[in-house]
């Protein structure tokens, strides 16, 4: 399947000759893409030229550079110049930034920056990853333990070699990872019926009785995504290291959750400085499988599609404070949903404590609002059900500049842009046909 648009083909061309196209006319449909060092004020310096010759900049993207993954970024600008301005502007990029290429695009691309249209798309960044999953810091648990970062990169192999549509090969866990698992899954059920919210209750005992979720086995990502297929449509994938903010929202667009499957270290099992298979299983998926939640989750995913850069930082940051550390209030008492609470003893008992501060989820303000990574928040935000979080970030997200509107083909696992005649009559003639369901079942009712 090819679904490059003709300007990103252009820019493959351009950058394997390790050279600039530089257009005939430059024009208001520009786009230049450039790659820079993972260093202090690299993008500063790139971007000053741009400020120097008055060129207005109308979209900026960044990923991980593929063949320097870590160590490297490329950068995607959209802007409107003029002939002069485009070959002073790749003398000057040439300077400070490597492979610089320029190119025109037609009007009607300039519109939509490329992001994944079908599920299958997710296969072309999931190695595009910042740091890889063997890689340990030298504060990480794990990180003088030689056989712990072996067994780290069997699992970082298996994700960074898995393509979409082949089953997650199944591990075999050892002894001291299942016993790992058992004490995290006995201390957190303890907590469970007191601390999380219904949803998580509802749907433990079910992954229990269908995925193999004990004490003395650690379940199969697979067995896990046959599950969650069933019950919402989201699937996992294992994935290689971290990826971008705007890959890993873009997953959930499709209703897949990228998850890693290795254990945190042994030595300290109330800790980890990362995700694990623990915080994926135990805070996650028992959430993904609940069909509100399901929905709210893959509206992040929709509205960060080719969203700029700063939006996607602000979505990341909802994500942050709804589906990894957030509240809801049920029957008049504060529970806890996210996935962060849900699989750390200490913080879930500490979220529903005097000691944070627990806001409103607004995303207005609560894409705002910074938040420490390795401590406990200071801050947590209160959903009132899934479905009101939901329609306030649907309302937000139509304040975020994009000039084309998206919708999820479920039945294709397609996004489909609606920019033409043709598919806005299609999602007409869609929904007179739910309505028409919806008018009999009333009538019988
Ligand atoms: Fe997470």
């Amino acid at each position: 399947m090819d679904t490059d648009p003709p300007s990103l083909k252009r820019s493959r061309e351009t950058i394997e000759n390790d050279g600039a196209y530089i257009p005939d006319n430059g024009g208001p449909h520009t786009s230049i893409i450039f790659s820079l060092n993972d260093e202090k004020g690299a993008l500063v310096n790139a971007l000053k030229p741009f400020e120097d010759l008055g060129i207005n900049m109308t979209h900026i993207e960044s990923r991980p550079s593929k063949s320097k993954p870590g160590l490297s970024y490329d950068f995607y600008v959209d802007c409107s110049l003029t002939k002069e301005q485009s070959v002073k502007i790749i003398e000057r990029l040439k300077a400070t930034a490597t492979n610089v290429s320029i190119f025109s695009r037609s009007p009607e691309k300039d519109e939509i920056p490329w992001f994944p249209k079908h599920i299958s798309d997710l296969d072309r960044f999931a190695n595009q990853i910042l740091s890889y999953g063997s890689e340990l810091d030298s504060d990480h648990p794990g990180f003088t333990d030689k056989v712990y970062r072996e067994r780290r990169k069997f699992f970082a192999d298996i994700a960074f070699n898995y393509k979409y549509g082949q089953p997650i090969p199944r591990v075999e866990y050892t002894e001291d990872e299942i016993k790992t698992w058992g004490t995290i899954f006995r201390e957190l059920t303890k907590l469970y019926p007191t601390h999380a919210c219904k949803e998580h209750n509802h749907v433990f005992p079910l992954l229990i009785e269908n995925c193999g979720y004990r004490e003395d086995n650690i379940p199969q990502l697979q067995d896990i995504s046959d599950y969650l297929k069933k019950c919402t449509g989201f699937s996992l994938r294992p994935v290689a290291g971290l990826l971008s903010s705007r890959d890993f929202l873009a997953g959930l667009a499709f209703r897949v959750f990228h998850s890693t499957q290795y254990i945190r270290h042994g030595s300290r099992p109330m800790y980890t400085p990362e995700p694990d298979v623990c915080h994926e299983l135990l805070g996650h998926v028992p959430l993904f499988c609940d069909p509100e939640f399901a929905q709210f989750s893959q509206e992040i995913g929709l509205i960060s599609l080719g969203a700029p850069d700063e939006f996607v930082e602000k979505l990341a940051t909802c994500y942050w404070f709804t589906i990894e550390f957030g509240l809801c209030r049920q029957n008049g008492e504060i529970k806890a949903y996210g996935a962060g609470l849900l699989s750390s003893f200490g913080e879930l008992k500490y979220c529903l404590s005097d000691v944070p501060k627990v806001l409103p989820f607004d995303p207005a303000n609560t894409s705002i609002q910074k938040y420490p990574i390795t401590e406990m928040q200071p801050v947590y935000f209160l959903a009132e059900t899934f479905q009101n979080a939901k329609e306030k970030l649907i309302e937000w997200g139509k304040t975020i500049p994009k000039s084309f509107t998206l919708r999820y083909n479920a039945y294709t696992q397609r996004v489909e842009v609606l920019n033409s005649k043709d598919s806005i009559k299609k999602l007409a003639s869609d929904i007179k046909y739910q309505v028409s369901i919806l008018d009999e079942a009333v009538r019988k009712f």
